[in-house]
């Protein structure tokens, strides 16, 4: 009996994505009969889980206020990763009276779930950026644009974010601290990485010194990822590589990834710092708030409130003690800017009366990676959609956080390089290969996502749309160039000048990136790849067709035309000493100039440290709490 139904149910699902009801009439007898199915969850299992998943998400989150006091001590504006962790530390003083507004709305259930990680791309959560056209990257992109999304909603980038967490190398605090900036060397904030981590994989967890499992924030390897990144693995050891936890004391390696899930499911920083003081009384949060300025006196030049819209109302709210900005890298230098704190001529121009003449949304920096180099397989074993959307994979989910859909967009393993220095292996590294056990063809939305012009990609991609592939990105993470934002005028509303100036330093960018690709295609080679046959993907890229395909001149070519962001905006209000003539706050985060605002994100990292930025932009965030108690004379470690 049981064998009939099974027989009969693989040739109508036919292992494709669910189709019709058919579908679910034979599952449902299937998972009556089968204990062995059911193992893999039943539809009861996954529609408690829904529910379980959705409650917990609704009801877990603070309430948009329905009071809003005329003045409060700090008000934080911007709900992201560094916006969350903020909120948690400060209410533990019952004294302060904190609001947090952000521009977004509540965090959806279905924001959670791994594999839609790109897809929130296409949802009003997203800011919805693009650079503006530039000669030196994106060429391949619509319009000559690279799209650059950014968090809004309550929980910001880091609900967007794929996950990966990622602290960089003690070299980049140490660099920061060499610059003028007492107290951010890796030995001082060591600290604060480990204040939000909780590690969830025990062996990892036993090295105390440099992990904990104490924070909020979970970590954990993915509960389901193909052989692929086995391989990937492997192939690093056969090339003289090591494994490690990059999040310890050296860098310098390969590692499945570590991710801010919490039992499959993703950890945002509104699940991890906002859910846990939901009820706190002296905590208003108010959603779908845009502020529009920074209130600030131009005589005594304190920073007394922020103005905001919302449901078409406005509200000037005043504090006590801090405005603290953390809109993010884009957003935040915008709104300095329009409150009347930036370059002068540039303000001018936009008719601003400039209060303090100061560098904001210069020294924009980011890390980016050729996009699409691609391997094709001979087996199975890579992520399509296809195989994904099954409605197996979503029962097993919902019932129990496993199987593909707990992946995050495929991301899986990565690796660390320092070119420059390549036998040391206490390196610092330059370049990282990030591993996907897919590719852009494995997934229909990728290409949108990237915003990847449809004749590049019809001419590149369309011959290998159904084959199966993985991919690396072979990211930059020490960029030489400089970009920087601008105001395209006054109004808040409009979208800022984004001017990203990839490879605009003169040729040492491109080189680390070039040192990627050789690098990816010699792990290609090895058995463990091999056993896949695995195969660079060598229909060349229209506009680079002039040069010999693999040559370096095709290889710079190719990354000026599918140039991938990785997402790490950051540093447009750099901190440094008051004798840098490009910093706009003081090592304790105060805007230069301005009494009662400090800046809290990661527009305030001098340069991008050699990591994935949302645990940085934590660690940023939890010293600047205790920054603040101390400066407001609250005991630190208040609890
Ligand atoms: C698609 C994507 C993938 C990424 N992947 C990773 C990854 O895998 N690993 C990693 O470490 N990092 C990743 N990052 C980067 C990481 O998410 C960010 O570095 C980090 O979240 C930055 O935190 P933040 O607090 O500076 O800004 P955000 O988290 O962006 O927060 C800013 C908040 O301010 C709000 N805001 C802005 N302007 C206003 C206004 N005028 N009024 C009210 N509110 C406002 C925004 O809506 C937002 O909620 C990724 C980012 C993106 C976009
Ligand atoms: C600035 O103001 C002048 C005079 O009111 C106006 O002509 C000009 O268009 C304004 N410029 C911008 C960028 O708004
Ligand atoms: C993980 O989540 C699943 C489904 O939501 C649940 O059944 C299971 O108990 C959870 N495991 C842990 C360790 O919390
Ligand atoms: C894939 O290629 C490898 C190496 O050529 C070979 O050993 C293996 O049998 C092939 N697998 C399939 C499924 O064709």
């Amino acid at each position: 009996m049981y064998e009939i139904i099974l027989r009969k149910y693989r040739r109508v699902t036919k292992n494709r994505p669910f189709r019709d009801n058919r579908t679910i009439i034979y599952y449902i007898t299937l998972c009556l009969l089968s204990p062995a199915l059911a193992a893999r969850g039943s539809i009861l299992e996954a529609i408690a889980g829904i529910l379980r998943d959705t409650n917990q998400i609704l009801s877990g989150e603070p309430p948009d206020a329905t009071v809003i006091l005329p003045e409060y001590d700090f008000i934080i504006i911007g709900a992201g990763t560094a916006g969350c962790v903020l909120s948690n530390r400060l209410t533990e003083v019952k004294d302060f009276k904190v609001l947090l507004i952000e521009a977004g709305g509540s965090e959806q259930p279905y924001m959670d779930i791994p594999v839609l990680a790109t897809m929130l791309q296409f949802t009003d959560a997203n800011w919805n950026y693009h650079t503006e056209p530039q000669k030196g990257g994106c060429r391949g992109m619509r319009g000559g644009r690279c799209a650059w999304p950014r968090g809004r909603v309550v929980g910001g980038s880091s609900v967007l974010h794929s996950m990966m967490h990622t602290r960089g190398n003690r070299k980049d605090y140490d660099r920061w601290a060499a610059n003028g900036n007492p107290g951010w060397d890796f030995d001082s904030v060591l600290k604060y990485f480990k204040k939000s981590e909780n590690v969830q994989i025990p062996k990892l967890a036993k090295n105390k010194k440099y992990r904990s499992t104490k924070g909020e924030m979970m970590l954990q390897h993915p509960n389901w990822r193909t052989p692929l990144s086995d391989a990937f693995l492997q192939a690093g050891v056969e090339t003289g590589g090591k494994i490690i936890d990059y999040n310890a004391e050296k860098q310098i390696g390969y590692s499945i990834i570590q991710f801010t899930m919490n039992n499959g499911s993703r950890m945002s920083a509104n699940k991890a710092f906002l859910h846990p003081i939901n009820g706190r009384q002296n905590f208003h949060v108010v959603k779908n708030a845009m502020v529009t300025r920074i209130l600030i006196d131009p005589w005594s030049k304190r920073a007394y409130g922020v103005e905001f819209n919302k449901d078409g109302t406005k509200y000037s709210i005043t504090v006590r003690r801090e405005v603290i900005l953390s809109a993010g890298a884009i957003n935040s230098p915008q709104l300095l800017m329009i409150s009347g704190i930036g370059p002068r001529d540039h303000l001018t121009e936009n008719n601003i009366t400039t209060i303090v003449d100061l560098p904001v949304g210069y020294n924009l920096q980011d890390h980016w990676a050729l996009g699409g180099l691609t391997f094709v397989i001979n087996t199975t074993d890579s992520i399509r959609s296809e195989r994904v959307a099954t409605f197996d994979n979503i029962i097993e989910y919902f019932s129990h956080h496993t199987g593909p859909l707990s992946a995050p967009s495929g991301t899986e393993a990565i690796a660390f390089f320092d070119t420059k220095n390549p036998d040391d292996d206490d390196g610092y590294p330059d370049l990282e290969l990030l591993f996907v056990g897919g590719s852009l063809v494995s997934q229909p939305t990728y290409k949108e996502a990237f915003s990847i012009d449809n004749r590049v990609y019809d001419k590149v991609y369309g011959p290998i749309q159904n084959s199966d592939t993985w991919m690396v990105f072979p990211m930059l993470l020490l960029p030489q160039s400089r970009g920087r934002i601008m105001l395209r005028d006054k109004n808040p509303y409009q979208k800022p000048i984004i001017h990203a100036n990839y490879f605009s330093d003169g040729g040492h960018d491109q080189k680390v990136i070039l040192h990627g690709i050789r690098k990816a295609i010699e792990l290609s080679k090895t058995k463990a790849f091999q056993k896949y046959n695995s195969r660079l993907h060598d229909i060349p890229l229209p506009n680079c067709a002039r040069y010999k395909f693999n040559s370096d001149d095709y290889w710079y070519c190719a990354m000026r035309t599918i140039t991938n962001t990785i997402y790490h905006h950051c540093c447009t209000n750099k901190m440094g000493p008051r004798d840098d003539p490009e910093a706009v706050v003081d090592s304790r985060l105060r805007v230069y100039g301005i009494r009662g605002l400090r800046v809290v994100d990661a527009s305030i990292m001098p340069h991008v440290p050699a990591a994935h930025t949302n645990a940085p932009t934590m660690m940023v965030a939890e010293k600047a709490a205790d920054m603040i108690k101390q400066d407001w004379g609250v005991p630190i470690n208040y609890r």
